[in-house]
């Protein structure tokens, strides 16, 4: 399939490695010249990953090309993923660039966070053709895709959209309606809002609370969400017997949860918990996606039902 990348910085890159891993044609657009070198870069910096998670042609570029102009990088494309900065005036600008140059059957995929679908719509003469697609960072990697359509959107669109990232391996969940943040992120912000409240009130220091995340919750979250997890804990009756049991005991830390804002006292912790982590970021997004990808390539086998390696 020929496919265009619009925007190519964190995830527009990602996007490029995975498509390409794929065996899909790809043309990059970005207005930076530079990011030609950073795509390339990191394509075959995800050759190993992407390897280990069972893409036949991880690290290839035959298939890529790199353009400095929208319109000629959609030309031919059936599917559009756009990655451009979070601002709606700047993804509109290239809607309306690209918006002549388009196939007729072409969908344009935004990989927007928090622009709304009407928003991204405004920007187009069609709005039937394009769809929200957001990804979980780094979308080579990590399998969740967000996606939304409207009334407006072409009945069949979001069928042939699943079935895209379905066949790339990723898990595609579709909101039924527009809401900020969409799913996943909002989830996030819930769970990081009691981190930084049990922080601020002197519960426990953000490192234990990080600690307290990824070795508890958060290993057992990797394998299901909250509702199965809580219906294997209490016997055989499921979740409603864990609503009897711990419902009220919820309910009661629902009505405790904290409200916190990035005031001083909030932003003192953060910057004190970030000193104490250091700076050497890399290291830790490589230790990130070394993890990343051993479980996902388990759950993978496990689906497979084949051993792992
Ligand atoms: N970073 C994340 O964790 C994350 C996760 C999911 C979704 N998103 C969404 O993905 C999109 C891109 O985010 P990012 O983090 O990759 O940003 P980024 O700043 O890393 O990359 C944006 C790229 O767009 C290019 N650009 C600038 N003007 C442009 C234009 N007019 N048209 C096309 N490209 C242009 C820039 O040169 C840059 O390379 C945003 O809509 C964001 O909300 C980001």
């Amino acid at each position: 399939m020929n496919i265009a990348v619009l925007g190519s910085g964190t995830i527009g890159q990602s996007w490029c490695a995975l498509f390409l891993a794929a065996g899909h044609q790809v043309v990059a657009y970005d207005p930076d010249s530079a990011m030609e070198a950073s795509i390339i870069r990191f394509i075959d910096s995800s050759k190993s990953a992407l390897q280990s998670l069972g893409y036949e042609f991880a690290g290839s570029t035959e298939r890529f090309q790199f353009s400095q102009s929208a319109s000629d990088a959609v030309r031919g494309a059936e599917l559009i993923q756009e990655n451009a900065p979070e601002k709606t005036h700047l993804k509109h600008q290239l809607f309306s660039e690209i918006e002549p140059f388009l196939d007729p059957r072409a969908v344009i995929l935004s990989s927007t966070s928090g622009i709304t679908l009407e928003e991204l719509q405004a920007g187009l003469k069609d709005p039937s053709r394009i769809v929200i697609a957001h990804p979980f960072n780094p979308p080579h990697l990590i399998p969740l895709v967000e996606l939304l359509g409207n009334k407006a959107t072409d009945p069949l669109v979001m069928g042939r959209v699943r079935a895209f990232y379905e066949s790339l391996g990723k898990v595609p969940v579709e909101l039924k309606k527009s809401v900020a943040g969409h799913i996943a992120n909002r989830i996030q912000a819930v769970v990081w809002q009691e981190a930084l409240h049990l922080a601020r009130e002197g519960v426990a220091s953000l490192e234990d609370i990080d600690k307290a995340i990824a070795n508890g919750p958060g290993i057992r979250w990797s394998i299901y969400g909250p509702n199965q997890l809580f219906s294997l804990a209490a016997g055989d009756r499921g979740l409603e017997a864990f609503v009897e049991h711990l419902g009220p005991s919820f309910q009661s830390w629902w009505s405790e949860a904290g409200r916190v804002e990035f005031d001083p006292k909030t932003l003192e912790i953060v910057r004190d918990y970030a000193k104490q982590c250091g700076d050497d970021l890399e290291a830790m997004k490589a230790h990130r996606d070394e993890l990343l990808v051993k479980i996902i390539a388990a759950k993978i086998a496990v689906a497979k039902g084949e051993p792992e390696e």
